[in-house]
């Protein structure tokens, strides 16, 4: 059944603050943890929001960039973001310096649900996909939600440490190589570790989106899946109207969303991924 459509996010929580670099740490190979000081947003920030950030103190790039919050640390004030650099924005930000100031807008976007207890949570990650998962993997741990974590990469240096998850985890993994784990995809491997899932949330690309989509819906369709799909996204909150994802309306009949006020989590139900993964790189990628 096609389930109600989420009310949009509300853009009242979201705050344009300033962030201050507190340092960026190498994690694997060739990715990045960016920290910021950043109070207004970090006591706010739900697990799967994003923030959009200033990537320069210029008018180009002119568009803000949008990363999942990885951490959020209320107490401290301090956000973390998990990139890795595929142009100029996200070089910018990972060539940051302790005190250099960024542009927050935050917290954008409807979030993971957080289950709960007793039931166990199956986070599945796909290369960056692994960067809203730690926030997640924390806010579940605290309600006492069991959780296991599926990472898959190109090879081991691209894999999310599980232990950079903050909570305890059943950990599996898949790489393309071969370097750590089972060899190929993770949706090789995904199957089996169902029986034991009360729920599963991903975020990784998109086609990947769909493949784990259509082995839940085999496997186990009484599992609900959310999923974190990734867009072009000009805004990030509703009015550039670049982001709009194909998406099954409640009748069954075609429509559009936007996924930043209606994702970028979404029940996977609800998205129409042969539509989806017909659009251009950015949404297909
Ligand atoms: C809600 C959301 C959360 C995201 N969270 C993260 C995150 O936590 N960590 C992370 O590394 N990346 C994340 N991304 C992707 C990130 O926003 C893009 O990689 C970034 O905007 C690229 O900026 P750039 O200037 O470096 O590259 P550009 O020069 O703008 O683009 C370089 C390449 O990246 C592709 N690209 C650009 N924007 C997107 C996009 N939105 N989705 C997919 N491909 C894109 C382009 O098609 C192009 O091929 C997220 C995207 C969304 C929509
Ligand atoms: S990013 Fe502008 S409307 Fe969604």
């Amino acid at each position: 059944m096609t389930p109600t459509p989420p009310a949009p996010s509300d853009i009242a929580r979201a705050r344009c603050a300033t962030g201050v670099c507190l340092g960026v740490e190498g994690v694997g190979d060739d990715r990045v943890e960016v920290r910021l000081t950043c109070p207004e947003v970090a006591e706010l920030a739900r697990p799967g929001e994003f923030c959009q950030l200033q990537v320069g103190p210029g008018p180009v790039p002119l568009l803000r960039r949008p990363f999942s919050v990885c951490r959020a640390d209320p107490e401290g004030g301090v956000l973390a973001f998990y990139l890795g650099v595929v142009g100029e924005g996200t070089a910018r930000l990972a060539a940051l310096r302790r005190g250099d100031r960024v542009g927050v807008l935050g917290p954008l976007g409807r979030g993971f649900t957080v289950p709960d207890p007793p039931a166990t949570l199956l986070m599945v990650a796909g290369g960056l996909g692994a960067a809203p998962f730690p926030l997640l993997a924390q806010a579940c741990h605290r309600r006492g939600v069991a959780l296991a974590w599926l990472n898959g990469a190109a090879s081991a240096g691209r894999l999310y440490p599980a232990e950079r998850l903050g909570a305890p985890v059943a950990s599996h993994c898949a790489t393309e190589d071969g370097s750590r784990g089972a060899r190929g995809l993770l949706t090789d491997i995904l199957g089996p570790l169902l029986a034991t899932a009360d729920r599963v949330a991903a975020c990784g690309p998109n086609r990947m989106l769909a493949q784990v989509a259509s082995i839940v819906a085999e496997a186990t369709p009484r599992v609900p899946l959310e999923v974190s799909l990734e867009a072009p996204m000009g805004c990030g909150f509703g009015t550039c109207l670049g982001c709009a994802v194909p998406v099954r309306a409640g009748d069954g009949a075609r429509a559009l969303a936007l996924c930043c006020r209606t994702g970028p989590v979404m029940a996977a139900e609800r998205v129409d991924w042969s539509r989806l993964l017909a659009l251009p790189p950015a949404h297909a990628a």
